[in-house]
């Protein structure tokens, strides 16, 4: 066990030879006080979930904290902890680690990646008490198992008066972490394996045969095990949108959005398994309607209109018709039968009594309601843009969403969706390649520059979060508006392969 006390004293030492260092000496320096800093960080996190505040083992371990915070502060005018994977750097010198601090290099990192913190700055006014106040908020948010993120942390201590810490999220280049490069390439799978099984289900829907009940079922579950793991690989694959068969991708993007807004709504992992299947069944009634009116480019008549707006309960008598199911999918079947039927009920088909529209029937709508505007089908071959059909669900009563919904929807996907091209103030093209992760900073996404100020192409281009701004507090870039990608010849898929 370190005595957390015995730690202070090299870096004591270090400071008094401090004065005129080489780069190299000083980098030596800022490795060995910062290890001193994190090793003492973990002895107070320790004390701190052992006694209470007053106790002097408590007292002892966050004055030796100031004290190491101090030192590196003398000698640096900054004190900044920072992570990256798996390194932690302090003022931009990266610690090394050896067996002796393995467990508080690890135990803090784990402890800041639950809580979204990849950045900690500290100001020479950070009291022992300020101290006490950050670590004991990390340490209960990192056990709470929510998903935390840094916002809720500045949160907690802006409520507790603390003003000497600054926090930012996870720097962008973790984006190329083990952990997201797997779960990226999990969602990829996933992704393609449910279009191809729901092609198969539709395919056997439309000869009259019975839909392999089994592998839909599994496809439903991965979708909902991989949201509950990591949720932003799978959601920003929808939005891409670079895949041209319309109706199997429609139904799969409709359950994956469904599925993660269900999460942000509360949901149980069973609830979401039986609005997942839901969702991937909506429009399963279409498989009646003849291929002929569902690939119609123009001119649709009243006949054709007639065959549409019955797909609703054409789905309810399909699903009666599949078996393998222990018992029969009431809920899938609401779904069918509501999800065109707006909260006002002035869609179709027609209540025949006031009736609710259920709340699986509402979330899927929604979903439903942004991937079709936003895709790109027979009669629709230039899409909105996703900023534009977000703000008609938002804006447009007569749109018929629920608003508490589409509230949720536009937290999760962002005002500028993943995939969007978007113009700069800096007169660059970029992607939109993940929503913030601070809620605050929904219309500053992180972007991939794809053409710089002159229009040359950029690839794969550099990532830029939107929220950096220069030494004098204004925005380094800021979007401007939404773009087509034809318009400049960029296939937005390239950039996420
Ligand atoms: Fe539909
Ligand atoms: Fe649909």
């Amino acid at each position: 066990m370190t005595d957390p006390r015995r730690v202070s004293t090299p870096t004591q030492n270090a400071v008094l030879t401090g004065e005129a260092m080489t780069d190299a000496a000083s980098e030596s320096f800022i490795r060995r006080a910062g290890r001193a800093l994190i090793v003492t960080v973990y002895g107070a996190m320790r004390v701190i979930r052992l006694y209470p505040p007053e106790n002097e083992a408590v007292r002892n371990a966050l004055n030796d904290l100031v004290t190491a915070g101090k030192t590196l502060l003398d000698q640096d005018k900054e004190l900044e902890l920072r992570t990256s994977g798996e390194f932690i750097f302090v003022n931009s010198t990266r610690l090394r680690l050896d067996l002796d601090n393995y467990a508080s290099f690890s135990h803090l990192l784990s402890v800041l990646r639950k809580c979204g913190v990849g950045t900690i700055s500290v100001t020479p006014e950070a009291t022992a008490r300020d101290w006490l106040v950050l670590l004991s908020q990390l340490l209960s948010l990192s056990a709470s198992g929510e998903d935390v993120i840094v916002h809720d942390v500045v949160e907690k201590l802006e409520a507790a008066g603390v003003t000497t810490f600054t926090l930012g999220p996870p720097p962008v280049t973790d984006d190329d972490s083990d952990f997201m490069r797997r779960a990226k390439e999990a969602a990829k799978r996933t992704y393609s394996h449910s279009v191809a099984v729901t092609k198969e289900c539709m395919g056997s829907v439309r000869l009259g045969q019975a839909p392999n009940i089994k592998k839909i079922k599994r496809v439903v579950q991965t979708i909902v095990d991989q949201i509950l793991n990591e949720e932003r690989s799978l959601v920003g694959l929808t939005t891409i949108r670079d895949y041209d068969e319309y109706t199997f991708t429609h139904s799969v993007n409709v359950c994956i959005f469904s599925v993660a807004l269900g999460r942000r709504l509360g949901l149980s992992k069973l609830q979401l398994f039986d609005l997942g299947m839901a969702a991937l069944f909506h429009d399963i009634g279409k498989s009646r309607v003849p291929l002929g009116v569902l690939n119609k480019v123009e001119n649709l008549n009243d006949e054709d209109w007639r065959w549409l707006a019955a797909h609703p309960w054409l789905g309810v008598l399909a699903l009666f018709q599949i078996r393998g199911l222990a018992e029969l999918p009431y809920r899938a079947m609401v779904v069918c039968y509501e999800h065109h039927m707006k909260t006002d009920q002035t869609g179709y088909p027609r209540a025949v009594r006031p009736r609710d529209q259920s709340i699986f029937a509402r979330i899927v709508a929604v979903a439903d309601g942004f991937d079709a505007a936003t895709s790109r089908r027979a009669y629709q071959t230039v899409p909105m843009s996703p900023a534009a059909v977000l703000a008609g669900m938002r804006d447009n009563p007569r749109r018929g969403f629920d608003q508490v919904i589409v509230k949720g929807f536009i937290n999760m996907v962002g005002i500028y969706p993943v995939g969007t091209l978007v113009v700069l103030d800096t007169f660059e093209l970029a992607i939109v390649h993940s929503v913030n992760p601070n809620p605050q900073a929904i219309s500053r996404p992180v972007v991939r520059i794809v053409s710089d100020d002159r229009g040359n192409v950029l690839f794969p281009g550099e990532l830029a979060d939107l929220t950096e701004q220069s030494a004098s507090g204004v925005y380094r870039r800021t979007i401007i508006k939404t773009e087509h990608p034809d318009r400049y010849g960029i296939t937005v898929g390239d950039y996420f392969l």
